[in-house]
């Protein structure tokens, strides 16, 4: 038509207007629904802030026990569904299982699919919101071999989930609260981030009426992706193989200046961050703090920090202003508390759990909203004749 521009990685194009989440790039800034992520972070709980993404304020206190207490009377699987776990290999990775089981859950819950009936919009939230950590915790389980633990009621959705992934049936389990807290410090920094790939791809799926569970099961794979979610658990793997090759810091950084075998600095670098990451300086200071409070001395830490140290001194990263993102000290901390690397992205994807339902409600619920399909500059041959010699 002559009109379609090209923007490839959708750098310069907005797909939606959204009250939900601000960022400024430049100035580091990240607001839920108006509210600094260092207030949020300092002073919320995940629960609190999905509540405030979702319905666009803070929860007055019978709000939130009321959430609350729907949350924890939804994590129970069907025991089919449970099954379902024992027809994956033990080696299968947690995010495709995660996004597996996700899918699995709207052939259980066809009685809330409807995108177009608010209540059935709401009953799906809560059933995600309460069985997605069960899921995830299940997952980690089947990996190691152990039993399913059921879901204790009686426990906050943070400690439970520790439970699930960390207890037995064995002994009672004692939730260590330096460590719950600094858990739900973390997913709180995961809950929103605007129109990131995997939000955009939530969106996406729900613009053509498909359901909430369908929706965030796309999301959770777009999240897999190592240059998005998936980079926590590869800045883990950058860190051993740095350790156990014995290369230096300074050498591994060269390899990555050289553009040698396209290997990246994981961790650093963002789209729209070109100063920092309100979330990395967040992490980072959790790190030290979460660590010492576990007697965790981890050597991989030491590398991560030496390697910002260089990164932040050279010109190449300085340049491109790349900084340390949200997952460059994340894995360290996930580490301390006992979850294997392969589970990280997929506290990422509980964290980032509210922000995915937020959006796609507010997508859901607007009448601009329009099926999304972007256009292409078409760069193939003109119109050939047939039949052809070959
Ligand atoms: N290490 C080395 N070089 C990099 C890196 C990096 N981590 N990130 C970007 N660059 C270079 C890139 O090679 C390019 O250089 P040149 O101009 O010479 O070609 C320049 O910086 C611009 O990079 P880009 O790929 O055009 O930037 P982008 O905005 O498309 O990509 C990014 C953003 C996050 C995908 C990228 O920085 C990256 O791959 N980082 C590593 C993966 C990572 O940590 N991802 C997590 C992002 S934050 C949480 C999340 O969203 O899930």
């Amino acid at each position: 038509t002559g009109l379609t521009t090209l923007d490839q990685g959708f750098v310069n194009t907005a797909s939606t207007k959204s009250e939900i989440t601000y960022i400024d790039g430049d100035e580091g800034i990240l607001r839920y629904r108006g509210y600094s992520i260092e207030d949020v972070a300092a002073n919320a709980t995940y629960l609190e802030v999905a509540w405030l993404l979702i319905y666009g304020e803070l929860p007055t206190p019978d709000q939130l026990g009321e959430f609350d207490d729907k949350v924890r009377h939804h994590t129970l699987l069907h025991e089919d569904l449970k099954r379902f776990f024992s027809a994956l290999p033990h080696t299968a990775h947690p995010m495709s299982v995660l996004s597996a089981a996700v899918s699995a859950l709207s052939t259980y819950y066809e009685d809330s699919l409807d995108p177009h009936d608010p209540e059935k919009v709401e009953l799906s939230t809560i059933r995600l919101l309460a069985k997605l950590p069960v899921i995830a915790a299940y997952a980690h389980k089947k990996a190691l071999g152990q039993a399913f633990l059921y879901p204790d009621n009686s426990l906050s959705f943070v400690d439970n989930f520790l439970k699930l992934n960390f207890g037995n049936l064995a002994e009672p389990y004692e939730v260590n609260p330096v460590l719950s807290k600094a858990l739900d410090r973390l997913l709180i920094l995961h809950e929103d981030h605007e129109q990131n790939a995997s939000t955009s791809t939530v969106r996406l799926v729900g613009s053509t009426e498909a359901n909430l569970f369908a929706s965030i099961s796309a999301g959770i794979q777009a999240l897999s992706g190592p240059l998005h979610g998936g980079a926590n658990e590869a800045v883990l793997t950058m860190l051993g193989k740095i350790r156990d090759s014995g290369e230096s810091v300074e050498k591994f950084v060269e390899r990555v200046k050289a553009k040698e075998d396209g290997v990246r600095l994981m961790g650093f670098g963002h789209r729209v961050y070109k100063n920092f990451d309100p979330r990395a300086r967040l992490v980072k200071e959790s790190a030290d703090a979460v660590l010492a409070d576990l007697g965790v001395n981890d050597p991989l830490l030491d590398i991560a920090k030496q390697l910002e140290e260089v990164a932040l001194g050279d010109d190449y990263f300085v340049e491109r202003k790349l900084y340390p993102n949200v997952d460059f000290y994340t894995g360290v901390i996930y580490k301390a508390m006992g979850f294997p690397t392969r589970m990280f992205t997929v506290l990422f994807a509980i964290g980032r759990l509210p922000g995915w339902i937020a959006q796609w409600r507010e997508s859901n619920v607007d009448p601009k909203t329009k099926i999304g399909r972007p256009q292409q500059l078409y760069v193939g041959p003109d119109a050939r004749s047939w039949p052809v010699d070959r």
